[in-house]
């Protein structure tokens, strides 16, 4: 199902709309990162663990074959690698729009690996929200990511891109790298 956030994003405005934001990928945002940016920095946020919890109606698959993308779920003691972007407000505008299937800004604690941290913004797919998916068994996901499609393109180039992406940055992700050498066992051409 197809919950568009936009409208919900905009009146979740934790900045001064003249400041700069961070914001923290961990999805997409790490690899396409296709929209304007003052600074790129790795970093991490602390007592989050990613999983492709989250379903995708609209871009990595269809309201009736929906993909599979991630999400963050709480884990303490637990920290979340990805890539943060210092943006604008009007870019952010616009990233609420790709966001749309379930997202919602929150407030986040971003770690820089110089040992400094800043204040930003994550997008948070919750249980509550209409195009969650939740858990499910490791090769029932694997079978589902290898087989969706929508208009952004394969659920498993998704899966595959942020795979290598988290490799590049050193990350150690358990369920990524597990769906992804499933997906390239099972779906290989
Ligand atoms: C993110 O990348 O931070 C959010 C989820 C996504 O767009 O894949």
């Amino acid at each position: 199902m197809i919950l568009d956030t936009t409208h919900l994003n905009r009146e979740r405005t934790f900045f001064e709309p003249d400041e700069t934001i961070w914001l923290f990928g961990y999805g997409s945002l790490i690899w396409k990162a296709e929209f304007d940016y003052h600074e790129r920095r790795p970093a991490h946020i602390e007592g989050w663990t990613r999983r492709f919890w989250q379903g995708s109606h609209d871009h990595r698959g269809t309201p009736k074959a929906p993909g599979r993308v991630v999400t963050l779920v709480e884990s303490p003691g637990t920290v979340c690698q990805g890539m943060a972007y210092r943006i604008d407000a009007e870019t952010l505008a616009q990233l609420d729009i790709r966001e749309k299937n379930g997202y919602l800004r929150e407030l986040a604690v971003l770690h820089f690996p110089d040992g400094s941290h800043a204040e930003g913004l994550i997008y948070l797919a919750t249980a509550d929200n209409a195009a969650f998916l939740g858990d499910a068994p490791l090769d029932a996901m694997a079978r589902q990511i290898a087989a969706a499609h929508g208009p952004s393109g394969p659920n498993r180039d998704y899966l595959l891109n942020l795979a290598i992406a988290l490799e590049d940055l050193g990350a150690d992700d358990p369920h990524v790298f597990a769906l992804a050498a499933l997906v390239r066992h099972c779906c290989a051409e």
